[in-house]
């Protein structure tokens, strides 16, 4: 069975997510969660597809986190690694710091690949 987790802090988003998805004839293959995904995330065992979106400054705590509930072969997809280029032309600022120290992790100990699309996807499986 597929199963998707949303996770949002705003409980507006995931009722925005949840319209779509009842068009879409989804609902039940979803579950929705309003709170820290951090937290939250540590609930759900064997993650095949663990993508971030949260707050930037979080990325490294998230993936520290989250890994060990990844499953063997769990992809981790996150989103904005790049950060508008501040990642590389802004490194003082707080959240591309962040994001870096991230992206080295993620190079470090994952077969990982940033993607150049807009404002940058990294893409890693486990090493
Ligand atoms: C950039 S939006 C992306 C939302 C969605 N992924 C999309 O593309 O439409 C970031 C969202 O993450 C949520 N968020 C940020 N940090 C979070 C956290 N620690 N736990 C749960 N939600 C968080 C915010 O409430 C916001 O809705």
């Amino acid at each position: 069975m597929v199963r998707l987790c949303l996770i949002d802090y705003s409980e507006r988003n995931i009722n925005l997510a949840k319209e779509f998805f009842k068009e879409g004839n989804l609902l039940d293959k979803i579950c929705f969660r309003v709170g820290d995904a951090i937290s939250i995330g540590q609930e759900y065992r064997n993650i095949d597809i663990l993508f971030l979106d949260l707050e930037k400054v979080r990325y490294l705590e998230a993936i520290q986190t989250l890994e060990k509930n990844l499953s063997e072969d769990g992809i981790v997809i996150a989103d904005n690694v790049l950060y508008q280029g501040k990642v590389v032309f802004e490194k003082e600022d707080r959240k591309a710091k962040v994001l870096d120290s991230f992206n080295r992790y993620m190079s470090e100990n994952y077969f990982s690949v940033i993607l150049p699309v807009r404002d940058g996807i990294l893409v890693g499986i486990k090493k």
